[in-house]
């Protein structure tokens, strides 16, 4: 069995088909969310919060998101591996480029992530031309918590608004192959998904986009500071494999999320 590829995930967009994403960081979760039929999974610096219980994503390392890219590269065969750049490792194009490299080729991904708009744009046109796919992540962007002054919903005003368009489209033209937009207002989101040729994939972000992601431990209801977007899978089942099935099958359905988990 091999890897889904890029093209894999273009193609679900083109037919209309959503995705379904989510975060892993060991084998174990790994391996089950794949076999659930996730098409993503998404090693994330949230690993900050779930795993290490740090209050924000700030103190996660280059190593650290290479250790459980490593693991999760282990613990499956199929699912198109994400792995975000943590904090300050992609401050200039020269730390980018470094940062990406070693992900890659010690983490095993196939695409790293990071987050910020027109001014990561320079080096995304860079880490692209060289070969590494990249997924932008704009509006609530948890690295830059203390600049947002807390974890808020981002572009409810018209000026903000516009700043989030101008991101997205700067993000797709610099050649990121996909984007996550975190924590935006249900109608702008689904302006924005119209306006992209590229995957567009939600969190908090309403249900107007082509996929959706969620972290793990909110999916399964185990982390105590749960976002009201997010949805406790666990609760309507006993099993977590069950749980992520459930995911799975809604975010596919377009079921999930529902009014209750929309910012309107
Ligand atoms: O770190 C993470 O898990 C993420 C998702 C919440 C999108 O960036």
């Amino acid at each position: 069995m091999s890897r889904k590829t890029l093209n894999n995930i273009r193609k679900l967009k083109n037919k209309g088909e959503k995705i379904a994403c989510l975060t892993a960081y060991d084998a174990s979760f790994a391996g089950l969310i794949e076999e659930a039929g996730t098409d993503i999974i998404l090693v994330g610096d949230s690993l900050g919060m779930v795993i290490q219980g740090h209050d924000s994503t700030l103190p996660v390392t280059v190593d650290n998101m290479i250790y459980h890219c490593q693991l999760v590269e282990k613990g499956t065969q199929t699912a198109f591996l994400i792995v975000d750049m943590p904090f300050m490792s992609y401050a200039t194009p020269d730390i980018a480029l470094n940062t990406a490299t070693r992900l890659m080729q010690e983490g095993q991904a196939q695409m790293v992530k990071l987050e910020g708009g027109i001014w990561v744009s320079d080096t995304v046109k860079m880490l692209t031309e060289r070969g590494i796919p990249v997924c932008g992540h704009i509006g609530l962007t948890p690295q830059s918590v203390h600049q947002l002054g807390g974890y808020h919903v981002q572009g409810r005003t018209e000026v903000r608004a516009e700043k989030l368009r101008q991101d997205a489209l700067a993000l797709q033209t610099a050649g990121a192959s996909l984007i996550v937009l975190e924590c935006m207002p249900d109608e702008l989101v689904r302006e924005i998904t119209q306006t992209l040729d590229i995957p567009v994939i939600g969190i908090g972000a309403g249900n107007g986009c082509d996929g959706q992601v969620l972290v793990l431990y909110d999916l399964l209801g185990i982390f105590p500071k749960m976002p009201s977007f997010a949805k406790n899978f666990l609760a309507e089942t006993n099993s977590i494999q069950e749980a992520v099935k459930l995911y799975v099958q809604a975010v596919k359905e377009g079921s999930f999320p529902s009014s209750e988990h929309i910012f309107k």
